[in-house]
């Protein structure tokens, strides 16, 4: 099949390299020209683990081709996968306008039977405005289907996510699309739901906050384990072997971040407000979220003091989780922000992430970032955090105080070189 991706962030480019794999001819269509050019040369412009080599690989085959031409593109290609960004707007709502702009265009130029695929997590009822977009745009009336069919990706394990799916939705009401789709995808060992756009639309939303209000459920939870002084990772691991709760998505931390859950979940309140149907559950685990970078700071003041004023902290990561250079909504970023309001000198460090313009010092090493600094903190769950030199660490600190807050040290291992150690309800 000739498959064109419209947009090149993680999603875009990652479904369009599996799509290759699976034999199909690709195009990948970006506005962007810096985009455009680095991936035309088989070069991320961002960072995810193993893509880079399969990029590669497809460019020099020429399984993949990438373009800033809209009209060529949409003639060219049958299947069009919209993979654009759909970021929060002010009111917490989903801003459609990158995919209105795409089926505008894709409306405008189409010149024969197309099946627009929506990947984008969209709110429930937007495979029926991309009808509409893509129909007040065309000059003849050409037929055309539209499909929701919802990306599953995390960051950092993009690939292996979209190679291995858990499930792959297709919602649609069309006979043709669904055949279409079905052969896309009938190498995938995967079971496929068929479902309607709406029902699509919702499952991506309801995954999501279902992940979150896990994560919210078990950080609310420490803070009860930390007041009885009970190990919130024995909690996780006990209820998790029960298998009608799972393991996953129940580690205690600063909560959850990133370009997904947070936007998403705020997006479903949205949508069942407008509905009237409050979702009261949703909207405790965005609280419980937004207080759990706060909840890190206070443990710093319970054993720092009040008054941070002057304090060297070192802040050990600012990706909103490993394996990624984003750091849209990142816990740490938060913690960090509270430090400066304190009027802390915040020194930092991430393996990958370099912020171009930052209010803190950000150091090359993790241990000119730890040097004088009267404590540590851990902000991104980053492997090379796990087993750092102690010994060395503490000869460079001022004090010797750690604050976990994605639990990822060991405790007796640092307590052992003499440092106070506290995370989140990990004993
Ligand atoms: C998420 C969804 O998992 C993916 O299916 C969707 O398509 C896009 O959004 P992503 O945002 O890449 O993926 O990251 P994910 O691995 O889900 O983690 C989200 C946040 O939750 C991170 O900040 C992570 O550190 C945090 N998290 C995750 C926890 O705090 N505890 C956990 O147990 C799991």
């Amino acid at each position: 099949m000739k498959i064109l991706i419209v947009g090149t962030g993680y999603v875009g480019t990652t479904t369009g390299l599996i799509f290759c794999e699976m034999g199909h001819q690709v195009t990948g269509l970006d506005l962007d020209e810096n985009k455009i050019r680095s991936l035309k040369e088989g070069k991320l412009h961002f960072y995810e683990p193993g893509l880079d080599a399969l990029l590669s690989k497809h460019v020099a085959a020429k399984h993949i081709t990438f373009t800033r031409k809209t009209e060529k593109a949409v003639k060219e290609n049958d299947l069009i996968f919209i993979c654009v960004g759909t970021p929060q707007d002010a009111d917490g709502s989903a801003d459609l306008s990158y995919v209105k702009s795409v089926a505008e265009s894709i409306g405008k130029y189409m010149n024969k039977y197309k099946v627009i695929v929506t990947k984008s997590t969209v709110p429930v009822g937007t495979a029926e405005l991309v009808t509409q977009w893509v129909s007040d745009k065309q000059r003849t009336q050409i037929p055309f289907d539209v499909v929701s069919n919802p990306e599953f990706l995390r960051e950092g394990s993009a690939l292996q996510d979209a190679l291995k799916p858990d499930r792959i939705v297709i919602g649609t009401t069309s006979e043709t699309a669904t055949i279409m789709m079905r052969d896309l995808y009938k190498d995938f060992e995967c079971p496929i739901i068929e479902t309607n756009p709406t029902a699509s639309e919702m499952i991506k939303y309801a995954a999501n906050s279902f992940l979150a209000m896990k994560i919210s459920f078990i950080n609310e939870l420490a803070r009860l384990c930390d007041k009885l002084q009970i190990n919130v990772n024995d909690i996780s691991k006990g209820i998790g072997l029960d298998h009608r709760i799972g393991p996953h998505f129940l580690h205690a931390g600063l909560g959850y971040g990133g370009s997904c859950f947070p936007k998403d979940v705020n997006a479903l309140i949205k949508t069942a407000k407008e509905n009237k149907v409050p979702l009261s559950i949703l909207e405790s685990v965005v609280t419980v979220n937004e207080e759990q970078p706060h909840y890190l700071i206070e443990k710093i003041k319970a054993t720092l003091g009040d008054d941070l004023k002057n304090k060297t902290i070192a802040v050990l990561g600012l990706a909103f989780k490993a394996n990624t250079d984003d750091t849209r909504e990142s816990p740490s970023l938060k913690v960090i922000e509270r430090l400066l309001q304190e009027e802390v000198q915040v020194k930092a460090h991430d393996p990958i992430v370099k912020m171009e313009e930052s209010p803190f010092l950000q150091l090359a090493t993790i241990e000119e970032t730890v040097a004088g600094a009267d404590a540590l903190v851990i902000g991104t769950d980053w492997d090379e955090y796990k087993n750092l030199d102690w010994t060395g660490i503490k000869q460079l600190m001022k004090q010797p105080f750690i604050f976990d807050g994605r639990n990822i040290i060991d405790r007796d291992d640092t307590e052992g070189f003499g440092f106070h150690y506290l995370g989140v309800a990990n004993y």
